[in-house]
């Protein structure tokens, strides 16, 4: 058991529906030891500005639950493993400022961190631990790609938006009989697509685990119509791309994007139909968590609490059902979990006729 009285608590990288929820059980069950609990605000930035630490108790999470954002903020900029510094002559350097933030952390009089974040917060509060901070990670994904945990809190939330999205779809594409494309998101892994795309009855799904052939999804939409069925959805994950190709980045940026107008531009000029395309985008990170994605922050957050007590540090709370326990931080940064090819959700898909692409 710990003699830890003073925790703290921060949100890094994207935000999730969750994230509040988390905050409230880690800042209720820690109360219910007796220790003081301190946010850090917009991930670690807070650590250097003024009011960037503030006092948490059970009245500053009242009621936040439900609430998507975080009350702390975030922020997907500032790596403190890459810190930018500008030099004399105009260039930048980026500088590893990990020991700074440890200090800093101490220097609060913080004891313990739990940090709630995705592959890269979870890195850097890996490699904070390893600068001596006792830290334990919460993962948070809509992208639910995080390796060493079944789910990320939030991706079920975004695959209700998406499937919401989808469905409203069907009655305007077989209104007009076109060909809907929609993009969701999903960097790596195509798992929102993938469970969206099924749950909604789309009829092509593109992942970036599977390279599609235009000829494959262009087949599948020309069966709907010789089937009398005029109309098609087709869901494509933001880092699809077709076989031998590479996925779409926005024009100068590090931002992928624009794999719904190519297919759609595509589709058009190969079978001649009506298509249109729209853009998820942040609606699906955005709003309250739906009940599953709630009770799976609030267990993480008092696992975490539960994971300081017992000082297992350098760890991450991860949920393998049906028990949410510790795994070493570094299991858990190893790989990047997508979609496996035989997995039952993708059988299904298939079962069904869906297009995948191949
Ligand atoms: O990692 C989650 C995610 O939602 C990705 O799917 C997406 O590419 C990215 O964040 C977008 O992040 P932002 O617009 O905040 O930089």
């Amino acid at each position: 058991m710990t003699s830890i009285r003073r925790i703290g608590v921060n949100t890094g990288g994207g935000d999730a529906p969750g994230l509040n929820a988390v905050i409230r059980a880690v800042v209720r069950s820690a109360e219910n030891l007796g220790w003081e609990i301190y946010g850090i605000r917009d991930s670690y930035d807070g650590l250097f500005e003024k009011d960037g630490v503030v006092r948490l108790d059970r009245k500053a999470v009242r009621g936040i639950t439900h609430q998507g954002g975080t009350i702390l903020g975030t922020t997907n900029r500032g790596n403190p493993m890459k810190w930018p510094v500008r030099e004399a002559d105009g260039s930048i350097r980026h500088e590893d400022r990990a020991q700074a933030v440890v200090d800093a952390i101490a220097d609060h009089g913080i004891e313990a961190l739990v940090a709630i974040g995705g592959d890269g917060s979870l890195e850097i509060a890996h490699h904070l631990s390893t600068k001596g901070l006792k830290v334990v990670g919460v993962p948070k994904t809509i992208d639910n790609d995080l390796a060493a945990t079944s789910r990320t809190f939030g991706f079920m939330t975004a695959v209700e938006t998406a499937t919401d999205a989808i469905g409203k779809l069907h009655s305007t594409a077989e209104a007009h009989e076109r060909v809907m494309v929609v993009e969701l998101m999903g960097r790596h892994a195509g798992w929102i697509s993938l469970f969206a795309g099924v749950a909604g009855t789309a009829d092509v799904i593109l992942i970036p685990e599977i390279p599609y052939s235009m000829d494959a999804v262009c087949e599948k939409i020309e069966q709907r119509w010789a089937s009398g069925r005029e109309f098609a959805i087709v869901v494509a994950a933001e880092g699809a791309y077709p076989e031998g190709g590479e996925p779409l980045f926005m024009a100068g940026s590090k931002r992928l994007g624009g794999i719904a107008k190519t297919v759609a531009d595509e589709i058009h000029e190969r079978t001649g139909r009506e298509t249109r395309e729209l853009v998820l985008g942040h609606l699906q990170r955005g709003g309250s968590p739906i009940a599953y994605d709630r009770l799976l922050a609030l267990r993480f957050g008092c696992a975490a609490v539960d994971l300081i007590q017992k000082g297992e540090f350098g760890t991450m709370v991860a949920l393998d059902p049906p028990t949410v326990h510790g795994v070493p931080l570094e299991d858990a940064i190893a790989h990047r979990k997508t979609v496996p090819l035989d997995s039952d959700v993708i059988r299904t898909a298939r079962a069904l006729g869906t297009c995948l692409g191949d």
